[in-house]
């Protein structure tokens, strides 16, 4: 019996598992990420958390390609496969040589568009060198995989996503040629990665069929519009933006105030709106003005809603009335019932119910031929009689048709989820009880209509996604957009947000809403929808995303969704169902979320084929998880090889008070197998090895030109930790016991104990510069991520995701608690005299020597006596002559602060430590 020959990478380790060039990856990430709808798939339609193409791209090749003993030219090859050396980034600039020598990084990066659009090098001197290196004989990415997946795993390599949401790791991978398992438990995630394929890697002609078919459904709609005249008024001139606002009554002046923030329209075009009340009919009429003067644009940006406070314009009767609360109106309303829960049949509020509703703007589109141009003239007005007359025709045309058009599956009949969150918040704030409460008449017949044509346009499957594209830039929840003019979306946040003042689309601001499409070569993917739990087909990577620590709602998105593309779903895709499966899905971070996920990945883990990688990527602020992960895979019987960070999202919509999320984890794992048993204090010994080790490899790799932060070092640095934890077994510690224990607050697992210990370890040689090295060996964590964000922030090395890197470098857990952010402002700690007597009792400098210093040095600047200060030391802190040595170090380091905030804090602490230097010496 002849033996399958093992292929020869199979047991060989991967370049993913000994360096990546993460700073480059994350400004490219980055990039890619603010690039909006540039991105490939985000025009596909909208899901949370979409992983960077460049970075999954990234980590196929890492795990591909192997590490050779030149680890040198092995990144030489990898960012040139990428196209992120210097050398692609210069090709895919087009910028001259000396133009490119004299730019900055960020200018040529820049320049060189997005490496999402990069297919590989193109010229034969890149494939010689890159072959000679490998061995391998391809000229084009896709063969190079190809040929790598036979030396690695005997074939072409498969990628699996259990979790593929929005599909960036399923596209990606068909586009290198692998073949792809890609599965999630939600259907509106398989419709979104499904898309994505057969948008933008369809046929040529089948591009050309839906290409055909989206510009024949609009123009069907615009004809069918026309005929109902329901955008045009008797000029023939036609409308693409309504404005509408909520009104309630304001108690005080018995008048109905119309509600927005602001009354400014167009900042550019100078368009305002101005109330005026109208005593007789107690209201107040809007006229909309243009070129307004600077002094009606000062007024109209005083809003009748000040601080979620009712603020109404002064009336005859009232030239200054008071400001109210608006929750404690709406929960006076109806003797304090609260809101009038709106019927089925209802499509917009009754005339007693505390929020009515108004259309106060249209903005009004005219083509004007001057010469032999023609000229689009856009001019905004109030409301007529017959405006008002065409919404009823609206209202009456979408009565004829409702029934029929449900029962189609194009508008949604469906009650709100109950025992909800996002329902209870809709039912409470604003009455609405079905998912077309949160449309007009309008909105509802014109993106019925659009449905319906594309049902029965040449492409239905195609275009269906698009109906999520029409519904999300179509409610009563989008704002009007006072920078580009025109109506926002209505999942800015992950919840679904009533807004007081709101903004309508006509059909030609629909039609601006096209389906990307291309013919990009990749292999087919095939979707299908179930529990991560119970995949069932082996793969040789598998690269996965999961929901973790329930960062992020899906269901909210899934079922506004669903409402509208359920039963078209089922119809397009039988084996498919139309439900978010909410009960399955997993969410949390308790001991539960830990059980669902160790069946996953456990799952995963025997599934994988010999030589076989996982790649784990996360994105989450809290740091502490980031422990329980691996812990996590370690009880699936699975091993980190190593672990990288990568910035790459920004801070949108993310669940309030969940944080902002920037940078992703990623663990790169692989089977267990047979393994020794140590007791713990073997284990920290060894630890303490691979960090050292793992610090000096870097370092070489840092010679070699590759650049990595403090924050890269630490990660690494608890990356080795964790490699020496789960290559083994610990005497006494089970980790499935451990993540699924409730513990006590404050109780920390011995793993966690562990990993702590190593941290610090690591942490230790990360001296800030002007730092004395004997103070930083016996600061605490929270002491240390202090000092180090000061010495970031004054060499101006501070960016967003500093703070959480650095944190979870030197598990300085409740790091939030240290920095002071504001919206619009780059955030930095709290100097002395910000942070007052906060903290002082409890919170994460709680009792250290710097809390006391920095408190010193506020009394000093407080009072502008020194001795204050001093004072303070001696009385409050333990046996402080033993640790005033510390505290002058301390106070020499705070007194060389040089930004703008720190100027009188460092002046002080300078003048402190004089005045301690001369006491007790
Ligand atoms: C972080 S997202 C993945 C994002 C994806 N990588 C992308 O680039 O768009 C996590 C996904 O896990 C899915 N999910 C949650 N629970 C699941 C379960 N039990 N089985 C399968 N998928 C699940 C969610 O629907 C969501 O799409």
């Amino acid at each position: 019996m002849t033996q399958t020959p093992v292929p020869p990478l199979r047991d060989a380790p991967a370049l993913i598992e000994r360096c990546f060039p993460v700073a480059k990856l994350s400004a490219e990430s980055r990039k890619e990420r603010i690039s909006g709808a540039a991105q490939r798939l985000t025009g596909v339609g909208k899901w949370w958390g979409r992983k960077p193409l460049v970075l999954v791209r990234a980590s196929i090749l890492g795990a591909l390609l192997p590490a050779t003993d030149d680890p040198q030219k092995d990144i030489e090859v990898f960012e040139r496969l990428l196209g992120i050396d210097d050398v692609s980034v210069h090709e895919r600039s087009g910028l001259s040589t000396t133009k490119f020598t004299t730019s900055s990084s960020d200018e040529r990066r820049k320049k060189a568009g997005l490496a999402e659009d990069y297919d590989g090098p193109t010229d034969w001197a890149s494939w010689m060198m890159i072959n000679d290196h490998l061995g391998t004989n391809a000229y084009s990415l896709t063969e190079l995989i190809a040929q790598l997946g036979h030396l690695r795993f005997g074939g072409t390599p498969s990628v699996g996503d259990v979790f593929c949401g929005g599909g960036s790791i399923p596209f990606e991978a068909a586009r290198l040629g692998c073949e792809t398992i890609s599965s999630d438990l939600n259907p509106v995630a398989g419709l979104l990665t499904w898309s994505n394929q057969a948008l933008l890697c369809a046929s040529p002609s089948d591009r050309k069929r839906i290409e055909t078919a989206q510009q024949w459904m609009y123009e069907e709609a615009d004809r069918q519009i026309t005929e109902w005249g329901i955008e045009h008024d008797a000029q023939g001139r036609r409308a693409d933006a309504y404005l509408w606002c909520t009104e309630v009554l304001d108690p005080e002046t018995g008048y109905i105030v119309p509600l927005s923030t602001t009354w400014v329209i167009s900042p550019k075009d100078r368009v305002v709106a101005e109330l005026v009340p109208d005593h007789k009919g107690r209201r107040y009429d809007i006229h909309i003005i243009s070129n307004a003067t600077d002094e009606q644009m000062d007024r109209a940006k005083q809003g009748t809603v000040v601080d979620q406070h009712l603020v109404p314009p002064g009336t005859p009767d009232h030239p200054e009335p008071q400001r109210t609360l608006l929750s404690r109106l709406r929960a006076r309303h109806r003797h304090g019932q609260g809101l009038r829960p709106w019927m089925v049949s209802e499509f917009g509020p009754a005339p007693d119910d505390f929020f009515q509703e108004r259309l106060y703007c249209i903005r009004w589109v005219e083509e004007v031929q001057t010469g032999r141009k023609v000229k689009t003239i856009k001019r905004y007005e109030g409301v007529t009689e017959a405006d008002l007359a065409r919404e009823k025709t609206c209202e009456k045309l979408l009565l004829e048709r409702l029934t029929d058009w449900q029962e189609r599956g194009y508008l949604p009949k469906a009650a709100l989820p109950v025992n909800d969150r996002q329902r209870n918040n809709l039912l409470a704030v604003r009455g609405w009880t079905h998912w077309h409460h949160l449309f007009t008449p309008r909105q509802l017949l014109v993106i019925g209509l659009l449905a319906e044509l594309s049902e029965v346009s040449e492409a239905p499957r195609e275009l269906l996604a698009l109906t999520g594209k029409h519904t999300d830039r179509g409610t009563k929840l989008c704002l009007w957009s006072r920078v580009t003019d025109t109506p926002t979306n209505t999942f800015t946040t992950h919840v679904l947000a009533p807004v007081y003042n709101w903004s309508a689309r006509g059909l030609k601001l629909f039609r601006s809403l096209s389906l990307p499409t291309s013919s990009l070569p990749a292999i087919p993917v095939n979707v299908e929808l179930r529990d991560a739990r119970t995949a069932n087909a082996p793969c040789s990577l598998w690269i996965t995303d999961p929901p973790y620590a329930d960062a992020i709602p899906y269901e909210y998105l899934s079922e506004f969704f669903l409402a509208w593309y359920g039963q078209r779903l089922t119809k397009y895709f039988p084996e498919w169902y139309a439900d978010p499966k909410q009960a399955l899905a997993l969410q949390g971070k308790d001991a539960a979320f830990h059980g669902a996920m160790i069946e996953v990945y456990s799952n995963l883990a025997r599934l994988m084929s010999e030589g076989g990688l996982q790649i784990v990527m996360f994105t989450h602020r809290d740091v502490r998880l980031w422990a329980d992960l691996g812990m996590i895979m370690w009880a699936s019987g699975l091993r980190v090889s190593a672990a990288w960070t990568v910035a790459t999202e920004n801070t949108e919509g993310h669940r309030a008070g969940s944080g902002a999320v920037q940078s992703t984890v990623l663990l790169v794992l692989r089977k267990r197998g047979a393994v020794d048993m140590l007791f713990e204090d073997e284990i920290l010994s060894l630890m303490e090895q691979e960090v050292a080790e793992q610090r000096a490899s870097m370092q070489t790799l840092a010679d070699a030109g590759l650049q990595w932060s403090d924050a890269d070092l630490q990660l690494a640095a608890y990356a080795a930790a964790l490699r020496v934890i789960t290559s083994h077994d610990i005497d006494g510690i089970d980790p499935r016991q451990e993540l699924l224990k409730v513990r006590p607050k404050g109780e920390v697992s011995p793993v966690h104990r562990l990993l702590e210990q190593a941290a610090q370890v690591a942490s230790r040689e990360l001296l800030p510069s002007g730092l004395n090295a004997a103070v930083w060996h016996v600061l605490s964590a929270h002491e240390r991520f202090y000092l180090k964000a000061l010495d970031a922030e004054r060499r101006h090395r501070t960016h967003r995701g500093l703070y959480q890197e650095l944190s979870k470098g030197l598990t300085a857990n409740h790091w939030q608690e240290l920095v002071y952010e504001k919206r619009g402002q780059e955030p930095r700690v709290f100097t002395a005299t910000e942070f007052g007597g906060r903290g002082m009792q409890s919170g994460p400098l709680a009792g250290t020597l710097l809390r006391h210093v920095l408190m010193a040095v506020k009394l000093t600047t407080q009072t502008g006596e020194p001795a204050k200060g001093v004072d303070w030391l001696f009385k409050e802190v333990d046996q402080f002559d033993m640790q005033q040595t510390h505290a002058l170090h301390l106070l020499e380091y705070l007194g060389r602060q040089t930004e703008p905030h720190w100027t009188a804090d460092a002046a002080n602490a300078r003048v402190l430590r004089g005045a301690l230097m001369n006491v007790g010496v």
